[in-house]
């Protein structure tokens, strides 16, 4: 069976973009693939997280990745510094990565614009993920867009300490979905969706009341016109709300399209805000039996331990080659 891996944050909120551009999508790939899935706190402390704070998050980060389908069964969830392999195979990989391949990173340029005094990891969480990827020789990377570069750069550097060091790291694909890759903000469609945006208005979070859901739909910046149609160019807004309803609701454009013709942005909003609840509705109820359920502690407890015999082998495969420790196996040894 190949191997897919991924991961998301614990940062506080999860909205649309991560459900459709990627934990709905992990569901997907459980009966095709040897799924490991990660809650990445050692990323979230990139920038500041309260102590008292993140447990908490990571908790409900574990929730809604089972409330979203993921079945503990088939797929290991886990935390990663419950497997400190990711750390330490980070630092290998950092002494393989530039400086300037770094820093051409989008999401790095875009995070620490006008603050000087950002974290250096911040810098080097690309390397991190590479790590993170290279740990289950995974095939796939499920993702939404925004991490396209990231997964890039994962590619080139296991390429180089391959070439470098002899055959080691299998070089993973990043899977993007047609559609649903970038969910852009309801406030401003040349945005994408984000959990750091500081206007709610811009995300619709996971667990956003039905009230609240209707007020952001209802708020949602719209286009000139009053037509419904799919036109990202013309009509971005609205382009990024069709494609919305369209991943709630499972119609194709087109139908969405005959469905609303001759009817206004109103009509469409309040169809919009109610196929949005629909969706969300057994995810809430799937969240609120796993909490009381009290069963996360043991999924986590149990993946972290697969996590770590799997990942082990790797890194003790990536240390003889790069002729590290003398307790190492001696360099060579034959690769799974
Ligand atoms: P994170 O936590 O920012 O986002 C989690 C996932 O959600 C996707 N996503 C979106 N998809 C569509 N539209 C949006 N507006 C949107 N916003 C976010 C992201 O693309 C991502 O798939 N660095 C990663 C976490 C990570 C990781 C990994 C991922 C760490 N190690 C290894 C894959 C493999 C991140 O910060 O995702």
């Amino acid at each position: 069976m190949k191997r897919a891996f991924s991961g998301v944050q614990p940062s506080g909120v999860l909205h649309l973009g991560n459900y459709f551009g990627a934990i709905k999508r992990f569901t997907d790939f459980q009966d095709e693939y040897d799924c490991y899935y990660c809650i990445v706190d050692l990323h979230a402390i990139t920038v500041y997280q309260d102590p008292k704070e993140l447990p908490r998050l990571i908790n409900d980060t574990a929730l809604y990745y089972l409330a979203a389908g993921l079945d503990p069964e088939k797929s290991t969830l886990f935390v990663q510094s419950d497997v400190p392999c990711h750390a330490e195979l980070s630092w290998m990989l950092e002494c393989v990565a530039t400086f300037g391949e770094l820093s051409r990173m989008t999401q790095f340029k875009e995070k620490s614009k006008g603050n000087e005094s950002f974290s250096s990891g911040l810098f080097t969480y690309p390397v991190l993920m590479a790590a993170d990827i290279l740990l289950y020789d995974a095939d796939v990377v499920p993702v939404g867009e925004d991490q396209k570069q990231h997964v890039e750069l994962c590619r080139n550097v296991a390429q180089r300490f391959n070439s470098r060091y002899g055959e080691t790291f299998k070089i993973p694909e990043a899977i993007i979905p047609k559609f649903g890759a970038r969910i852009k903000s309801l406030q401003d469609p040349e945005k994408k969706m984000s959990k750091s945006d500081p206007n709610p208005l811009g995300y619709i979070s996971l667990s956003d009341s039905k009230d609240e859901i209707v007020n952001k739909v209802r708020r949602a910046v719209t286009d000139s016109g009053r037509e419904i149609v799919y036109s990202p160019e013309d009509k971005p807004a609205i382009a990024n709300l069709i494609t919305i309803y369209s991943l709630c609701t499972g119609l194709e454009f087109s139908e969405i399209e005959r469905e609303f013709e001759g009817r206004g942005y109103a009509d469409f909003k309040q169809a919009l805000a109610d196929a949005i609840i629909e969706a969300l509705a057994p995810i809430h109820e799937k969240y609120r039996r796993y909490a009381e359920s009290g069963m996360v502690a043991t999924i986590l407890k149990q993946g972290a331990a697969k996590a770590n015999e799997v990942s082990s082998q790797v890194l003790k495969r990536a240390k003889q080659r790069m002729g590290l420790s003398l307790l190492a196996d001696p360099v060579g040894r034959k690769l799974r």
